[in-house]
């Protein structure tokens, strides 16, 4: 059995350890909001937040995040609570077909966990891992401007939706 975090809950999988994450969060653990596209760590569509980093989980074994947290776009928000990146994703109408962006919407919250005030080459380093073949690159920057603006006003938080029990370290 293999035991990690997954938005918040522990859960443990029984399935062999050099399986990609993105399976075993898809296929085992039914969210489906993280998708796959290129399947060799090069789109960025299947990126989830791995203790914060924004990482790509179509190449990475399962056995690699054992006890350690890992955050799916379905642990930022959902549509009644939603996370400030998502909230500035809504209000910019960013999304085309809209299948790359729960990646785009992971990396932008890595990006902005760890640099608050991000410019325009921040943006552009961060987001390269991330594709996006309806070409929302601009309403993706102005989103990731805007989520960065209400942040520093104190609205909306990078992390919407608690999906489990304060623990001690957390309280
Ligand atoms: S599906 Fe993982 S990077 Fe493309
Ligand atoms: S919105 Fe279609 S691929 Fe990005």
């Amino acid at each position: 059995m293999l035991r990690f975090t997954l938005n918040g809950q522990p859960v443990e999988v029984d399935v062999s350890a050099d399986t990609p994450l993105l399976w075993v969060v898809r296929d085992h653990l039914k969210l489906k909001g993280s998708k796959f596209g290129c399947g060799m760590g090069l789109c960025g569509a299947c990126s989830m937040l791995v203790d914060g980093q924004s990482t790509r989980t179509c190449i990475l074994p399962v056995a690699a995040v054992i006890n350690r947290d890992v955050v799916t776009i379905e642990g930022l928000g959902n549509p009644e609570i939603t996370s400030v990146v998502q909230q500035a994703w809504t209000d910019g109408n960013v999304p085309q077909c809209g299948y790359c962006q729960s990646g785009q919407i992971i990396s932008a919250t890595a990006l902005l966990k760890n640099n608050p005030n991000p410019t325009d080459s921040d943006i552009d380093n961060a987001m390269s891992g991330n594709i996006c073949r309806c070409g929302t690159y601009p309403r993706i920057k102005a989103a990731i401007k805007d989520a960065a603006n209400a942040l520093a006003k104190g609205k909306g938080q990078l992390q919407a939706v608690h999906m489990f029990e304060p623990t001690e370290k957390e309280a």
